[in-house]
């Protein structure tokens, strides 16, 4: 059997059971470097604040894979001296062999998304994910309904999870559940119509689990609120550091900061900076709406 995780990485069910029953959601904060990696690692720290580490399949392969996230997460825990809870999560695990390969790489949490196949076979899939991930006591997340998105230029605006389902996974033994409640991922398009309350209390009353709002870059605050207190517990976020990122990094050439003439500004340590402090900012605030700041 593979190892299991790093000591100074934690299996993200307590938090986010902790979160569920006091009523404030943990904030999972996707990672595509080394500078986002270390940014969230020094704010969280600094703030005293459970932080889960999503890694996406995309942002996986962009980054060496699992065995080179996972190392360069944990020699981060270990060289920042952090103490914070952190958990490292593959986001969006598309099939069980993926999810066995960030286990089998020291990952501390999954999620299996088998949203786009018929629930029988994603009710499968997911059972096998949960019996490997039990075996190294690794938190397991799936997904009902299907969460809205960009495909082929379109914005779907995703299916909105069943009660039944959600009820079924429970019993199956997930951690957490996301469910599509009217929510989407990357920018809001105009006219959205906002998150599905009804839908997410139903699926509440079902599951009685901490459930998980996918999409959480641009939902308004109040709704993001309203959706703690109906049982969100982990709010997942991608885009808003991404853009927040790209902001900071475009001021700083406007300025014309990166140009030779202009002293050593072209030094990617320098260069990206100002996004690093960007993403620190963007957390902070992100986090207080959340509740889960100073709740390590
Ligand atoms: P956003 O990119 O819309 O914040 O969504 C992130 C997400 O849900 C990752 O699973």
């Amino acid at each position: 059997m593979a190892r299991k995780y790093h000591t100074r990485l934690v299996n993200a069910k307590g938090m986010v059971d902790k979160a569920h029953q006091n009523k404030y959601a943990v904030g999972h904060f996707n990672i595509n470097n080394l500078e986002w990696t270390k940014a969230l690692l020094e704010v969280a720290q600094a703030t005293n604040t459970p932080i889960i580490l999503g890694v996406s399949e995309g942002a996986n392969k962009y980054m060496g894979g699992f065995k080179f996230v996972e190392a360069m997460v944990t020699n981060l825990l270990d060289s920042l001296n952090i103490t914070v809870p952190v958990a490292l999560h593959l986001d969006h695990g598309q099939s069980v062999e993926s999810c066995k390969a960030a286990i089998d790489a020291g990952f501390s949490s999954v999620m299996y998304d088998g949203s786009h196949h018929p629930f029988e076979e994603n009710y499968k899939n997911t059972q096998e994910v949960i019996a490997y991930a039990n075996a190294h006591e690794v938190s397991v997340e799936a997904e009902i309904g299907t969460i809205g998105g960009e495909e082929d230029g379109v914005i779907g605006a995703g299916e909105i999870g069943d009660p039944a389902e959600a009820k079924k996974m429970v019993d199956l033994g997930v951690s957490f559940l996301a469910a599509g409640i009217g929510n989407i991922h990357g920018p809001y398009p105009k006219g959205w119509k906002g998150l599905n309350f009804e839908a997410l209390e139903k699926i509440q009353a079902a599951s009685q689990i901490g459930m998980v709002l996918h999409g959480g870059s641009g939902i308004p605050q109040d709704q993001v609120i309203k959706a703690i207190s109906l049982g969100i517990s982990k709010v997942n976020v991608n885009t808003e550091l991404q853009i927040a990122f790209a902001a900071a990094t475009r001021k700083y050439i406007e300025e014309g900061k990166d140009k030779p003439e202009n002293g050593k500004g072209f030094d990617p340590r320098k260069l990206l900076h100002p996004g690093y402090e960007a993403i620190k900012e963007t957390f902070s605030e992100l986090t207080g709406w959340f509740g889960c700041k100073g709740k390590a």
